[in-house]
């Protein structure tokens, strides 16, 4: 099923989400729509906090259009190790038509449970670690238009807000 996706500045984006206690069939299933939902934006990744729903669980497949898929969920992911810096252009599917120059660390390792609830450590770096530090940010409730400099905010809040509207318009 596919779910909506909140767009900034809907206050549901700042909501930390919780740990999820025990992997049940509603997770799964969750964390199956989480994917497909992704693929129909299309996105490289997405959090449950940017379809309302405040657990800590996100999807990520960085792969290109003409690559086999490389899906990976993660539930509960902690990241224990970042190191370097880089700068990459991002988008987030919660800001629609904006992308921005991001710091983040060059390489990350992540704990996390899959889809099954089997825990798993990954080691990712370039694009990879930044899908995955970005989603991380979103169960914080920490999004892109943080990382911008005041103006550049203002801007991006402003375009954003009269988008919500304009959409919210029956
Ligand atoms: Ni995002």
């Amino acid at each position: 099923m596919i779910l909506t996706i909140l767009h900034y500045p809907d206050p549901k984006l700042r909501e930390k989400a919780q740990p999820v206690r025990e992997i049940t069939p509603e997770i799964q299933r969750l964390a199956d729509d989480m994917a497909e939902t992704m693929y129909a934006a299309p996105g490289v990744g997405l959090a449950a906090t940017q379809v309302g729903v405040p657990l800590r669980v996100f999807v990520v497949d960085i792969a290109r259009e003409d690559e086999p898929s490389r899906l990976v969920t993660f539930i509960n992911p902690e990241i224990v190790e970042r190191e370097g810096e880089q700068t990459w252009e991002e988008g987030c599917l919660s800001f629609p038509d904006v992308s921005e120059d991001v710091k983040r660390a060059v390489r990350v390792r992540v704990r996390a449970q899959d889809r099954t609830g089997a825990p798993f450590e990954l080691e990712a770096e370039g694009f990879m670690a930044v899908a995955i530090q970005h989603e991380y940010d979103h169960l914080d409730g920490v999004l892109m238009i943080d990382h911008m400099g005041a103006l550049r905010k203002l801007m991006v809040h402003r375009k954003l807000e009269k988008r919500l509207a304009r959409d919210a318009r029956p």
